[in-house]
Order: C-alpha cells, then structure tokens, then sequence
C-alpha cells in the first residue's frame, strides 16, 4: 500500500543517536520504499516554544538539515524544508485550535514534564505545541508518521482533531486520521549514565549522549564511560529485564547492525562488558562517522542547504496552500 509520510525534528541543537535511531534511520527506510511519498520538516516554529537565540536558532536550522542530508534523506525523492517559510502550517494551527478542547491538551504529559513545575512561566505556544503538531500532518493528509514512542500521544490528539473537525464541519474523511509508526524495538534510546532516563538533547551532562558531530575519539569516550552493572552479559533477553543499562547498550548494537537482539545476546553471552563495549564503539562510530564527516561538509556550503530548503518550501506550499484553501472554504470563510 503506497503511504503519504510526515515527520519532524525540532533544530534545537546537537541531534543525537536516539534521535537517529529513534527517528532518521526510520525516516530515510520509509523515503526508500519508492511506494511512499515522503516530506520531512525542520520545525522551527515548535522550536520557539522554549526561549532560543536567533543566531543559534538559524545555525540550527542549517544543521538539523543538514544532518537529515547527511543520514541518507534525498531531497530529490523526499520534500525537505523547514516549517516557518511555509505560513499555512501557523494558519492552520490557529483554525484547529479552535477545534481541539481545552480538556485533551491538559492530558498531554509532554507539557507537564516539559514546563515542570512553574506552568504558569511556561510559553503558551509550549501548551498548544500538539496542535500546530496536528496541523503540520493534517495539511499533507499523512497518513503514517515515524516518530520515536514520547509522541504517540500527540499523535492521537493529531486523529481527535481530524476526527472532530470532519464531525462538526460534516465532512467525512476531509481530515486524515494519521497513524503512528513506531519502532517496535528499542523505540526509547536511554541515556549512557542512567537506563531509565531517555538520551535527549537536554540532558546537561554530555556524556549521557552520543551526538552525531562526536568524534571518534569522543564516542570512544562516551561507551568507555557508560554506566553497566558488575553481571556478565546474560545467556537471554529474559535476563536483562532488571538491568536498563545493559539492554540499552545491546539494544543499541542491535539497532545499528540491524539485527534482533537475541542474535546480539549470543555473540556476546557470557563476555564482560569491556570486550563488548570496544566492538560497540567500534560499530557506532562505523555508522556514526561518515554522518559527522557529512554533516561538517555540507554546513560548509550555506547557500547549497539553503536552497534544499526553499525548494523544499515551494513544493510543500503548494499542498499545504490548496488544503488551507479548502479548510477554509467548508469553515465558511
Ligand atoms: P526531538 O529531538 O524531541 O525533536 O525528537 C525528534 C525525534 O526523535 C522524535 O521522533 C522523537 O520521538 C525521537 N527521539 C528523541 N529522543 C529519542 C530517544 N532517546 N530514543 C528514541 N527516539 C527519540
Ligand atoms: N513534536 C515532535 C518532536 O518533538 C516534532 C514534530 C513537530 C513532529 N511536528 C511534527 C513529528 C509532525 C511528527 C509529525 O519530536
């Protein structure tokens, strides 16, 4: 079945291995299956949510896009661009927050963790970031969207929204209902200095992450230094279950030479973490290297990256501006 895909990446800084495993490897596998029609966005817009810095937030936007260029994504084959240039995106965030309920937006636990414990300090954007979200999908009528396991709940809100739009504005089907596609294994990379917290950009410590602009010698460091326990690695998966910092590490090996991670149990059961952790590093900066190398290579031309982006603007407005346009048509404007 052919599949209209949709996904984005926030230019908020480094992008790291759980966002490639979690999320652009995924991207750049769907982009290959030449029955799927792909658009993949830098979403600047969600990035303002939280305070940034101009320069840096324009840096970022390059090299977000670039480390989409970098991981295999072909802006022959896929729509690249970033969301600000393309205005239907804000115009329709505005239209379905009038549709979305106060009442579903309460329930996102992403707020909560993300505005802690001041909410009455966190931006208003940052609360209705789901909504502009949805819109993002819903103006491309995607009907899948690879994302790492933290935005299954917004996406269900993304199908409430479609959902109740095409029920009060009796127009069945108008709305896509997108459906999420998610990793079944290993959809939450944990961070290297505790198995229970998620690798994520915003983790102040450095080497709880793998970033793809690390070095070699720096990723070498990192695996070297990532938290284990004192037990061997076990004989099964069973045996791992109360042990979140050596499933992660396995789970990553498995995840990078794409195979299950029983078969990576039995390479390595009964060895102790110092032998696996070398083959481990030597494999991540295997994959992860060339995407560094690239991604230095292509910032070093601007005009290059920008013009991927306006291209990609172009294209993408031309769907997202007929969808508004018939938006508003049956709103009654
Ligand atoms: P973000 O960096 O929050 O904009 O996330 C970009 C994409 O990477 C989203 O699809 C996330 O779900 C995914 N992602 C972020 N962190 C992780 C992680 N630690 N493990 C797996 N996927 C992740
Ligand atoms: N909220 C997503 C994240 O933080 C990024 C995102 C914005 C997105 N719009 C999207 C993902 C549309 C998929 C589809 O990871």
């Amino acid at each position: 079945m052919s599949k209209k895909i949709f996904s984005g990446v926030q230019p908020t800084g480094n992008l790291h291995l759980g966002n490639y495993i979690g999320a652009i490897k995924n991207f750049v596998n769907l982009q290959n299956d030449s029955n799927n029609f792909c658009i993949y966005c830098v979403v600047d817009l969600h990035a303002i949510t939280v305070k940034q810095t101009p320069k840096e937030l324009k840096k970022n936007i390059r090299e977000t896009t670039a480390a989409f260029i970098a991981s295999g994504l072909d802006f022959k084959k896929s729509i690249i661009f970033n969301q600000s240039m393309v205005s239907a995106h804000s115009e329709g965030s505005w239209i379905l927050s009038c549709v979305a309920r106060m009442g579903w937006l309460n329930r996102m636990t992403q707020f909560k963790e993300k505005a802690g414990k001041d909410k009455e300090k966190a931006s208003v954007g940052l609360y209705i970031y789901p909504i502009l979200m949805a819109a993002d999908i819903l103006l491309y009528d995607a009907t899948h969207v690879p994302v790492g396991e933290d935005q299954k709940q917004h996406l269900e809100l993304a199908r409430d929204i479609a959902n109740k739009f095409n029920l009060d504005f009796d127009s069945s089907n108008f709305l896509i209902a997108p459906e999420p596609l998610i990793q079944k294994n290993f959809a939450r990379i944990m961070s290297l200095k505790d198995g229970q917290k998620k690798m994520s950009k915003s983790d102040p410590s450095d080497l709880s992450r793998i970033n793809l602009n690390d070095t070699k010698d720096q990723i070498f460091n990192k695996i070297k230094k990532a938290k284990t326990d004192t037990m061997p690695i076990p004989e099964n998966e069973n045996q791992l279950s109360n042990r979140p910092e050596a499933q992660n590490l396995l789970g990553i090996y498995s995840c990078l030479n794409d195979q299950p991670l029983f078969e990576t149990i039995n390479e390595f059961s009964g060895k102790n973490f110092s032998e696996f952790k070398d083959k481990l590093a030597n494999l991540v900066v295997d994959k992860i290297s060339p995407i560094s190398s690239e991604i230095n290579k292509l910032l070093k031309d601007e005009n290059f990256i920008d013009k991927v982006l306006n291209d990609g603007a172009e294209r993408a407005g031309e769907i997202a501006e007929k969808k508004i346009k018939d938006i508003k048509k049956i709103i009654g404007f």
